[in-house]
């Protein structure tokens, strides 16, 4: 049915039908006896020497990428692009972890010619499994992109059986194009063959239009990748397969006939990338979402920071909180999880939290479990019965543990197969988001913002956790966390989170030593009430805050006398809140008392790196084609929570104007996140 090239994958599938068939196979691929059969050409018989010498490249190849794609997505990668895919099904048959995206790429005849026998046996695809038509000797990488892959995000690249059949100027650019397609620790699959005059073992060696380089290695150090090479045989016997001996090595007597190349890309070895080939700033695959990026909204202005009188820790805390609204949109994209409300809600998987929950705690826990005591302080700022309950961990007697009623500290806290699954997603987010915004802030800017929080951050000495904890209203509640002391080299302390987090929590302390209100109510619900009655509803969108978080923190202030609530006129249908005169003078306080402590940090760490790190924040702010820079990362998936109703007119807003709607400081839910987590 496929003429040319287009045929080889055919006699690829082949081989992999007789594989299956075997007692001892190596891999099972049940549709590739489909394909076959579809073609009406039966598969190669195994007769001659060069066809035996097929079928053994061909298993070993299959074998070795499948292992090397099924390692990547273990360390985290989701994206993986087939090249040359032809009759490939590893999206229908390898154990796909969630979240992942199998783009195939091969010229259109065949893919359709796919396409109609998959639909005929009625497959279904483990995986996100995208198709992409193109000519991989042509300009294919716009197809690629606009099918959805994101070069911010590493991917495993396979080009399996497909570079003999490309030019030697054709091979050099596709790997070209693939490294500038590929975040750090990005994968390559490559299989190459060596043609040699009168060997037939290979799919119409007729049309073989090169062979692999020299030095295999050094070709692919060139373009940054680490490269490590296999033979076939090699991967046979490590596999329990009996293979022949080899006969001598090719005619120039030392090149090997056959490569099995696997490389990982390596920042070290990396050259620039040309400018024409990077990404957008902005995250353009997000534009077709009912939330987006749209035209400034009437009243702001077209240039120069929003909120460009923000305090510290209002920057501080709005950075924050777009980088985990960003990561937590994107681990919910991948995690399956369940929600009460959303299009989540009434699924299978773990309850929805944040990234709190991972950068405090779960990041801790690993595979084997760890004894309670052990993080013991860590486990005291989220909500360890919290994330039992939501399906992340299990605590109880370690399963060495002989004693009748072992105390509570040795016992083990362990994660659940759904909390490792989840935990192999966060792994690589933080790092994937901060290369995001390198590339939509500048990689210059992003260095000094790091570097100014880094020489504040490393000269205060308390015991701070990694991230904000569930916050507590009253700040004699923060003790511990007030007491002078330092641990030494946390997981992920050198992260933008955790540096926005321990900044900020440092500047919170000096407020609250001071204060009887916390930072989450002072700068949170106090600051936008007022002494006229405001309706209730309206405050967790004012504040930046999740509903319960703002009705806890305006019952904590009515407690105290701070606030007062009364119903509405009927016509404004609903409770109203107001500020008491001490409420009122409270609210100047807080505000002045914010102020003398940014003035005291000047004085502290010096004028200079104040400035400069409010500047850098300030920055993110900015507008840019009408909009506020920072605004591109906070655009939800469809699918995400924040893209639907109750929650996506919020959305929406926070996007339009995120100096205006982000929180001036965060109120992480005992839930498990923020805004809310539930
Ligand atoms: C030997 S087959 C291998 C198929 C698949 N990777 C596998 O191992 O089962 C080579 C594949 O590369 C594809 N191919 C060759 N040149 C191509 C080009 N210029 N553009 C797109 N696909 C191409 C062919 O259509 C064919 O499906």
């Amino acid at each position: 049915m496929l003429e040319g090239v287009g045929g080889t994958g055919l006699t690829v599938a082949g081989i992999r039908a007789e594989e299956t068939a075997r007692p001892d196979r190596l891999f099972a691929d049940p549709l590739a006896a489909a394909f076959v059969a579809a073609a009406g050409s039966p598969p190669p018989r195994a007769t001659s020497r060069q066809a035996a010498a097929l079928r053994l490249w061909i298993v070993a190849r299959t074998v070795f990428l499948d292992e090397l794609i099924t390692a990547a997505c273990a360390d985290g990668v989701r994206q993986v692009v087939l090249l040359g895919a032809g009759f490939d099904t590893r999206a229908f048959r390898l154990p796909w972890p969630p979240g992942v995206r199998c783009f195939e790429l091969d010229t259109g005849d065949v893919l359709a010619a796919k396409q109609q026998v998959l639909t005929e046996q009625g497959a279904v695809a483990g995986c996100e499994r995208i198709v992409v038509p193109t000519d991989l000797s042509g300009d294919w990488p716009p197809a690629l992109r606009a099918a959805g892959l994101d070069p911010v995000w590493p991917a495993i690249w396979v080009a399996e059986g497909l570079l003999v059949y490309l030019s030697p100027g054709q091979v050099d650019r596709l790997l070209d194009e693939v490294t500038s397609l590929s975040a750090p620790a990005s994968r390559l699959g490559l299989t190459y063959r060596n043609r040699e005059p009168g060997d037939q073992s290979a799919p119409a060696p007729a049309l073989r239009r090169s062979v692999a380089p020299d030095d295999p290695a050094g070709w692919l150090a060139g373009c940054g990748w680490a490269a490590e090479l296999a033979s076939a045989r090699e991967v046979l016997r490590a596999h329990g397969r009996q293979v022949p001996a080899a006969r001598p090595a090719g005619r120039d007597g030392s090149r090997p006939r056959a490569l099995l190349i696997s490389a990982a890309l390596d920042p070290a070895l990396a050259r620039p990338r040309p400018a024409s080939r990077r990404p957008p700033a902005r995250v353009a695959a997000h534009s077709q979402l009912a939330v987006a990026v749209r035209p400034r909204p009437a009243g702001q202005p077209a240039a120069g920071a929003a909120g460009a009188d923000h305090p510290l820790p209002t920057l501080l805390s709005q950075t924050l909180v777009a980088f985990t609204i960003e990561f937590d949109n994107e681990s919910e994209h991948q995690i399956p999880q369940q929600t009460s409300r959303g299009p989540a809600a009434g699924a299978r998987g773990p309850w929805l939290v944040s990234e709190a929950m991972w950068a405090n705690f779960l990041r801790f826990v690993p595979a084997a479990g760890v004894p309670l005591g052990e993080v013991a302080a860590l486990a005291s700022v989220v909500n360890l019965a919290g994330l039992q309950r939501w399906g992340y961990i299990t605590l109880g007697p370690g399963p060495a543990d002989r004693r009748a009623r072992p105390p509570r500290r040795d016992w083990a806290v362990r994660t659940t197969a759904a909390g490792q699954r989840a935990q192999s997603v966060w792994q690589p987010l933080t790092a994937g988001i901060e290369r995001r915004w390198q590339q939509r802030f500048g990689t210059g800017e992003m260095a000094a913002l790091t570097s100014s929080l880094r020489a504040v951050a490393s000269q205060i000495t308390l015991d701070l956790p990694p991230y904000l904890p569930v916050a507590r209203v009253n700040p004699a509640d923060h003790g511990a966390w007030f007491a002078a002391g330092r641990q030494a080299g946390r997981a992920g302390d050198t992260e933008l989170p955790a540096l926005l987090s321990r900044v900020l929590l440092a500047f919170a302390v000096d407020v609250e030593r001071e204060s009887p209100l916390s930072m989450v109510v002072g700068a949170g619900l106090l600051r936008v009430l007022g002494t006229d009655p405001v309706r209730i509803v309206g405050l967790p969108g004012g504040a930046g805050l999740s509903k319960e978080a703002s009705s806890v923190a305006l019952g904590w202030l009515k407690r105290r006398g701070y606030a007062v609530t009364a119903s509405g006129p009927a016509a404004s249908r609903g409770q109203l809140a107001r500020l008491t005169r001490r409420g009122h003078q409270a609210q100047q306080d807080h505000r002045r008392l914010v102020g003398a402590v940014e003035q005291r940090w000047r004085d502290r760490f010096g004028a200079d790196l104040i400035s400069e790190l409010a500047s850098t924040l300030r920055a993110l702010f900015t507008h840019q084609d009408g909009q506020q820079r920072i605004a591109a990362g906070l655009v939800p998936h469809p699918d995400g929570w924040r893209a639907h109703p109750p929650y996506l007119s919020r959305t929406q807003a926070m996007v339009d104007d995120p100096a205006g709607t982000l929180p001036h400081y965060p109120m992480v839910s005992h839930r498990g996140g923020f805004p809310d987590g539930s």
